[in-house]
């Protein structure tokens, strides 16, 4: 039986981290997944996620109960805040319709779902526009809700920067009232953000098309180190009132991969209009999950709602933004003063975030894996967390013998 069901590739980024841990070559090096790791090349349990897990055990008032549907209330409004800052417009006014998601994917289907139901999609038809590149998951989740997935110019091969024109040409000759998916910062996968400046012209122009923005915002704190600058963009076009949404991952910047934390956040033109769209999202959430997983949800609440444990919070992020930092420099300064490797290296210390888009094509990135047993995206994006003071040189020379072929 089931004859009709075809056999499924595996998928593109996990099927690295399987490899790699059936690669028994000692200088093997992950670069695949967007997972921290420490200098030992370990994961990385943030000591302020510690503390908290601690104050969680002793807590002599913890049940098992279900949470409520849209999720643990004092987690969602300070999530919120996290996001469009405590003196955003849509706070201060009730706004926003916040609910507690399965991490940034369940986020990103929550939200492409409700749109699918509820978005009067114009002219255009029902499609969303992603980046090209983007995250490769987007495409199965816009598709698995019947929204076609279609893309705008973002990168540009030949700078390894921004296709700043094309992109905003594509926003202004796109029908009206299109939904366009925005890396709120820190691009994945190619490390590359518009500058405000950018971001403003952006807003300017999805404002006159009516367009809608729906931002998926999985690094912030990793793009800068700093929680407020990387959501610039996202505060900003609340401050202009372009029509949002806000999806929000907690995996990587509290490094809770496993606990599926995070958020979908819609700001509404109206409370009266939130309470609604909350409604539905209740409905949509209860025939999906019911209700969403506790445990990161207390963790994450315990360290929003309370400073000391927030200032905590935010000297890990810089520690895990400082090292990826330092780990672009000393890159560079392999790739470009020591190896003389041909080509230009420079966009490795421009990008930001947790990876680097290489530039390398396909072939080269196979023979890396192949040759040097570096697991990396065929689009030679790097995860820049793989590297470590004691792998980067090994890493630098076998990517200096791809490039030279
Ligand atoms: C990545 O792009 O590597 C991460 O966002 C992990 C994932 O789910 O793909």
């Amino acid at each position: 039986s089931w004859h009709g069901v075809p056999q499924a590739p595996p998928d593109s980024i996990f099927k690295l981290t399987a490899a790699y841990k059936e690669d028994t070559f000692p200088q093997k090096i992950n670069l695949g997944v967007g997972a921290y790791r420490d200098d030992e090349d370990k994961p990385w349990v943030l000591p302020v996620v510690k503390k908290v897990t601690e104050i969680l055990l002793n807590d002599p008032g913890l049940d098992h109960e279900y949470l409520p549907i849209t999720g643990l209330p004092s987690f969602t409004s300070a999530a919120a805040k996290l996001i469009l800052g405590a003196d955003s417009p849509a706070i201060t006014g009730d706004r926003v319709a916040s609910v507690q998601t399965i991490s940034g994917t369940g986020a990103n289907h929550l939200g492409a779902l409700f749109l699918s139901r509820f978005y009067g999609f114009g002219e255009g038809g029902r499609k969303v526009w992603l980046s090209n590149p983007t995250w490769v998951n987007h495409f199965a989740i816009f598709n698995n809700v019947s929204i076609e997935p279609i893309t705008y110019p973002y990168y540009d091969p030949d700078t390894i920067g921004l296709a700043f024109q094309p992109f905003l040409n594509t926003l202004r000759t796109a029908a009206p009232r299109c939904v366009f998916l925005l890396h709120a910062c820190a691009h994945n996968p190619t490390g590359v953000d518009p500058t405000r400046e950018q971001w403003g012209q952006i807003a300017d122009v999805i404002l006159e098309k009516g367009h809608y923005a729906f931002f998926d915002c999985a690094y912030q704190g990793f793009a800068s180190g700093d929680l407020e600058g990387d959501a610039w963009a996202v505060r900003e076009f609340v401050k202009r009132g372009v029509p949002l949404l806000v999806c929000q991952s907690f995996a990587k910047n509290a490094g809770l991969y496993g606990e599926r934390v995070g958020a979908l956040h819609v700001v509404a033109p109206t409370k009266e209009a939130a309470q609604r769209i909350k409604s539905q999202l209740s409905v949509l959430q209860r025939s999906e999950i019911s209700n969403p997983p506790a445990h990161g949800a207390r963790l994450v609440s315990l360290i929003l709602n309370d400073q000391t444990l927030f200032d905590e919070w935010k000297r890990d992020i810089r520690t895990m933004a400082g090292r990826i930092i330092e780990m672009r420099k000393e890159l560079f300064r392999l790739l470009s003063e020591e190896l003389k490797t041909p080509g230009n290296w420079e966009h490795i210390v421009n990008q930001i975030g947790m990876f680097s888009f290489t530039g390398i094509n396909s072939e080269a990135s196979q023979a890396l894996t192949e040759k040097a047993h570096v697991y990396l995206t065929t689009n030679g994006r790097i995860s820049m967390a793989g590297l470590n003071t004691h792998n980067i040189r090994y890493f630098a020379e076998s990517l200096d013998k791809a490039v030279r072929g």
